[in-house]
Order: C-alpha cells, then sequence, then structure tokens
C-alpha cells in the first residue's frame, strides 16, 4: 500500500509543471467568471488523480503496482541512479577492466586495472593511458562500429609480457558521461611460463629417459652381432644394461612421486609427525649406505619432542633425500651429521622445528644454490648420474615443503661443505 502511495507521490513529481499550468488556467478561468469554483475544484482533482495513476511507462506502472523497482524502470531513471550499479559490475570483473565514454575517455576502472596503467584516471583519453597502436585502433572501430573486437599485446616496459585485451560494447545511451565501451585485459605471460616450464620439463625427462634407452639398445645390438659368441663380454654388458635399466626405474619412480606430490600440493597433510623418530627412522635405514662408502652418520636429536603437522612418508622421503644427496656428493670417509632443533631453541608459540644435515665435501658454488630445487638441475651432471642421481630430489623435496608450509634453507661454500635445513611451524601441545 505504502509504495503505490510512494509510486503516486513520484509520479505527481514528475508532472508538476503541467499541473501547475494547467490549475493557472483554471485558476484565471475562475478569476474571470468563465468557471464555476466547484466545477474548476473538481477539474484540479481529477487532473491530479490523473497524474498520479497514469503511468509513466509501462515499467513504472508495474514498479508502482508491485512496490518494487524493476531493473528497465531503474535504468529509466537515469544515469545517476545507475552509476553506482554498473561500477560495481566494473570492480567485480576478476581482471583488469576500464569503462570509456563514447568519446573514448576512462569513465571508470577496477583495482586491477591500476597495476596495469598506474596513471589511470577518469577523464583520460584511451590514447593518453596506452600508446599502443592495436589497442587504440581496436577502441576506435569498436566505437565506430559495434563490434566486439579482441587485440593480443606485446607490452614491452617495464617488463615484457604478452597481454589479451578485450573491447567489448556496452548499452548505448543518451547521456556522454555514460559507459559506452568496456575493455578487459588478461595478462597472459604466467600462462606462457607455465606452457614453457611444462614443455621443457617434457622435454628434459625424455632425454633423460632416452640416454639410457639409447645405451640398452646398443649393447642388445652388440649382444645380437660382434659379442655373440664372446661370455666374458656378454657378461660384462649384461651388468651394465642391468644398471641403465636400473637407472630408468629409478628416473620413473621419481617422475611418479614428483607428480604426486605436486597434486597433493594443496590438500594440508593432517598426519602428525615428530621429527627426532623420523630422522632416526632414515638415519638407521641408510647406515649401511654410508657405512659402505666409510661415512660416519651422527644423529643429534632435539632435547624435547618436535612434533609437526606432515605426511610421515612424504617427512621421511625429505630427509632421506637430504641425508642421500650429502653421503653422495659428501666427502668419501667423510662424516654426515644429522640434527633436530627448535626455533627458539625454547617452547614458545609460533615456534619452528627443525631438521639440518651437513657434510664435509666439496661444497656447492653459490651461483647454483638457487637453482637446486629445480627440476633437473644438477651442479655437475655425469657425477649425479655416475651416483645414480635424476636431478629430480631437491625438486620433490621443494614440493613436499609447500605442501607442508616448510622452508629450505642451503648454506654450502666451496671446499668447506654444506648444510641443508628444513624447517616447520611446531604443532602445539594441543594442536
Ligand atoms: N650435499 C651436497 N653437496 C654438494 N652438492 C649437492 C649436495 N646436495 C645436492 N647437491 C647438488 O644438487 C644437485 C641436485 O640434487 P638433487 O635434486 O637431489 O638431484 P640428484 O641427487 O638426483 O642429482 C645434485 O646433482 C648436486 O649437484
Ligand atoms: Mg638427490
Amino acid at each position: 500500500m505504502n509504495a503505490i502511495w510512494q509510486g503516486a507521490r513520484r509520479r505527481v513529481a514528475a508532472r508538476w509543471m503541467p499541473l501547475a499550468a494547467a490549475t493557472l488556467v483554471l485558476l484565471a478561468l475562475v478569476i474571470l467568471q468563465q468557471l464555476d469554483a466547484t466545477a474548476a475544484l473538481i477539474s484540479v482533482g481529477a487532473l491530479f488523480t490523473i497524474a498520479a495513476f497514469w503511468p509513466l511507462d509501462t515499467a513504472g506502472l508495474i514498479e508502482a503496482l508491485s512496490g518494487s523497482g524493476s531493473s528497465v524502470a531503474r535504468a529509466k531513471r537515469g544515469p545517476d541512479l545507475d552509476r553506482k550499479g554498473w561500477r560495481a559490475v566494473v570492480d567485480a570483473i576478476p581482471t583488469s577492466a576500464v569503462a570509456l565514454d563514447a568519446a573514448g575517455s576512462v569513465v571508470h576502472y577496477n583495482r586491477l586495472a591500476c597495476d596495469f596503467f598506474p596513471k589511470i584516471r577518469n577523464g583520460l583519453p584511451m590514447s593518453q593511458l596506452s600508446r599502443n597502436p592495436d589497442l587504440i585502433g581496436a577502441v576506435d572501430r569498436a566505437l565506430a562500429t559495434d563490434e566486439r573486437i579482441d587485440v593480443e599485446l606485446i607490452e614491452r616496459v617495464p617488463v615484457e609480457r604478452r597481454v589479451s585485451a578485450s573491447v567489448s560494447q556496452l548499452a548505448h545511451s543518451p547521456s556522454p558521461s555514460s559507459p559506452r565501451l568496456l575493455i578487459t585485459f588478461r595478462d597472459l605471460t604466467e600462462q606462457d611460463r607455465l606452457a614453457q616450464m611444462r614443455a621443457d620439463f617434457i622435454a628434459n625427462a625424455s632425454h633423460e629417459l632416452r640416454t639410457p634407452l639409447a645405451s640398452l639398445r646398443a649393447f642388445v645390438e652388440t649382444l645380437q652381432g660382434p659379442a655373440r659368441d664372446d661370455p666374458a663380454a656378454r657378461e660384462r654388458f649384461l651388468g651394465v644394461m642391468a644398471s641403465q635399466a636400473e637407472r630408468m626405474t629409478r628416473l620413473i619412480d621419481d617422475l611418479l612421486s614428483l607428480s604426486r606430490v605436486e597434486m597433493r600440493v594443496h590438500l594440508s597433510p593432517r598426519g602428525i609427525v615428530e621429527l627426532n623418530e623420523t630422522a632416526a627412522y632414515v638415519c638407521q635405514s641408510l647406515e649401511p649406505v654410508a657405512e659402505g662408502l666409510g661415512i660416519s652418520l651422527t644423529l643429534q636429536r632435539d632435547k624435547t619432542p618436535a612434533r609437526i603437522r606432515g605426511d610421515r612418508e612424504e617427512i621421511v622421503q625429505v630427509i632421506q633425500n637430504l641425508i642421500q644427496n650429502a653421503i653422495k656428493y659428501g666427502r668419501e670417509g667423510g662424516r654426515v651429521d644429522v640434527r633436530v632443533g627448535h626455533e627458539p631453541p625454547y617452547a614458545s608459540a609460533g615456534a619452528r622445528v627443525w631438521v639440518s644435515v651437513s657434510d664435509d665435501g666439496p661444497g656447492i658454488a653459490p651461483v647454483h644454490l638457487p637453482r637446486l630445487t629445480e627440476r633437473f638441475y644438477r651442479v655437475n651432471v655425469t657425477s649425479s648420474r655416475e651416483k645414480g642421481g635424476t636431478g629430480l630430489g631437491l625438486a620433490i623435496v621443494k614440493h613436499i615443503l609447500n605442501r607442508h608450509r616448510g622452508e629450505i634453507k642451503i648454506d654450502s661454500k666451496l671446499g668447506a661443505g654444506s648444510v641443508f635445513t628444513v624447517s616447520f611451524d611446531e604443532l602445539g601441545a594441543n594442536g
């Protein structure tokens, strides 16, 4: 009821000019004694009633009767009331978006557009915002033709990036300040980088598999041909073939392991892992390997339990990879020390717990340190292969740490050995 009354009042207000004019005319007629005062009053009443209930348009009538504003009715009420609406739409677009008026100047933009165009502000013509001729041409064409136009831009400053811009039409509006075009931008650089990484990874993995495969085929051919009747050579070749097949198996195991960890990287681990116990378990399992190379492997446990939220199998994999590397790349006959500790050293809220693995081997030159966790990155490919490495160990470690919100720190100096430390949030007593 209240809505009907308000609708009627709005209509009367919208028609006050003709109503006032008609009332004045009736008043003049009464004064000139051309019209009876009662008849004039009835006429004025009738005019107001008609003005109140004669719809401005169908949508207005629906609005008055339903009491709710339809979108068409709201649109007819003018751009000012609608301003908030379309601005909110531009703000909500999940990529950079800029609205232009019919003259090609900016009328609104979202927060992401500021990253694209640091100098952006309302009123700025598009031609001053971007010097890219393809984009400016697309805007001109869209204004002239009512088409939606997609363009691809290569920006070189401040950093090179590939961007796709889409210029779409918005409704024509009589108001010059209304939005006429919407341009949305999508940065394709990250997508390109990921595609390139994937292609490199596949190329590397195939290359790594092809090398032992080629060697296997060569040995098979030799055994079928020249070495057919040479039992000593056959024995030797079969040994090499077995080790090449093992290398392929290791590589496939590591590739599968990496892909499993990658798939789970977004799933938070649910278990509880105690690092002293886990490190002791790994040390025990690798003791025979270390002993075989004359390396003394020691473990220094933390005095207090070091519990983290984690997946035990994955944490075992992390510690195992680090100790295996220290044994492989450390000094033959040297030592590998594993330590578990707290940071700060006493229990407190927000404490970190860590495991460090140090060796007294030849160390790593600083230039390699930032790249060690990349897939297939090795300081010395031949030495890694000889020692049964695949170049994936530290990449797997890094992914597991990402899943556990852990960190890796590598300290190394040429000639002074290396220390690999992984750290995690400590799980609180009630946690
Ligand atoms: N403790 C270490 N001392 C010296 N170099 C190391 C050590 N740990 C890792 N590296 C270097 O980092 C590279 C990458 O390690 P990783 O990803 O485990 O691959 P892999 O052991 O299969 O070669 C190794 O090839 C080696 O060059
Ligand atoms: Mg390794």
